[in-house]
């Protein structure tokens, strides 16, 4: 039992140190690139490495993922030893629903062990300890695995050169990449089309912050499918995507009703009202913008979402929930057997 004593009233609160939001501040050092961390472009590559990018993956590499995918998915059973006596962290400094359990979800029926963190107010990240201090805490523990949100850019990247006998997942950085996200994506899509370089996929609003956009475009770009980028014009990432081969179509969001005619896939990303500007945000506080039935007419493209909807900011209205052209929840399901995937591939199995 615990006892709390009564306030001394003559102690002076002691004020709370202020913790700076800012990386560097925490980071000791520029963050890595991708480029310098371990490509995987075989099945016996994944032993050694950790998955913090889709960059480094090239086709082979996603093939193995997803072959391996739809083996846990048709029998799980089969796999549910690979992680015993093995120990994850998971450690989510921003908010989840979905990656968080799913991630935990997958490693626990792979049979290992989860240590689950959400967010940094009860760690001594609140007593000002930095995030390189932190980390090298988690890390002299030994878990086998760390599964990372941050909203920090590259923090995942950056702690899997700094530690590398630990095997890191990044499971979302800022708004950079969610590897993740892109192998579950990637593994929904080509659950529904043979040939993905006749598919033509439509993404739809905030392409500028949407980090599962930007790393769904960068896998999709590897595989020929044709892409479009429906958004307002203050939140296309043309340049950005171009960088890395993209063939940047640009539309204006006002063309959406004609433009989700000529695809087969429309995959739309929750506005990123946290990182824009407030003229941005201004776009879609009426519900402008959005996908319904209307928009969508007699389309027969899939619609595709990373999920959560906004429900104070649907970028879909929810009577497309139960549509059939919908397969969101159905995408975000598939989270479970892409992880599994990812994760025993890393152990090399
Ligand atoms: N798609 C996705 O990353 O969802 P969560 O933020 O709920 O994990």
């Amino acid at each position: 039992m615990s006892y709390n004593p009564p306030p001394n009233p003559n102690l002076k609160k002691p004020s709370t140190p202020s913790v700076p939001k800012s990386t560097s501040v925490y980071v000791q050092g520029q963050p890595i690139p991708a480029d310098q961390l371990l490509p995987i472009h075989g099945k016996r590559d994944f032993k050694l490495a950790s998955f913090v990018s889709v960059e480094q993956l090239n086709v082979l590499g996603m093939d193995h993922i997803m072959t391996r995918a739809g083996n846990i998915k048709s029998n799980p059973i089969k796999y549910n030893k690979l992680a015993k006596g093995k120990l994850m962290y998971s450690l989510f400094f921003s908010n989840s629903t979905r990656t968080r359990f799913s991630t935990e979800t997958a490693w626990t029926k792979l049979g290992g062990t989860v240590i689950s963190l959400e967010g940094t107010d009860s760690t001594s990240i609140a007593k000002g300890e930095s995030i390189d201090h932190t980390f090298n805490m988690f890390t002299g523990y030994e878990p086998d695995f760390i599964a990372l949100r941050a909203p920090i850019e590259y923090l995942p990247q950056y702690m899997a050169v700094k530690h590398p006998d630990i095997t890191w997942i990044n499971c979302g950085d800022g708004s950079n990449e969610h590897p993740t996200q892109a192998m579950l994506d990637l593994f929904t899509i080509k659950e529904k089309f043979e040939d993905l370089s006749k598919v033509k996929i439509a993404f739809v609003g905030d392409i500028k912050y949407q980090r599962t956009i930007k790393s769904f475009v960068k896998v999709l770009v590897k595989f020929g499918v044709q892409m479009v980028f429906v958004a307002p014009s203050t939140l296309h990432a043309k340049e950005e995507l171009e960088a890395f081969g993209v063939e940047y179509i640009a539309k204006d969001i006002s063309e959406l009703s004609e433009v989700v005619q000529t695809v087969d896939v429309v995959y739309s990303g929750r506005p990123q009202l946290e990182r824009m500007s407030l003229e941005d945000r201004e776009l879609y506080k009426d519900g402008t913008h959005q996908i319904n039935l209307a928009v969508m007419g007699s389309s027969k493209a899939l619609i595709m979402h990373a999920l959560p909807i906004n429900s104070a900011f649907p970028d879909i209205h929810t009577e497309l929930d139960s549509d059939p052209r919908s397969i969101y929840f159905e995408q975000a399901a598939n989270g479970l057997w892409a992880r599994m995937a990812i994760m025993s591939l890393l152990m090399g199995i």
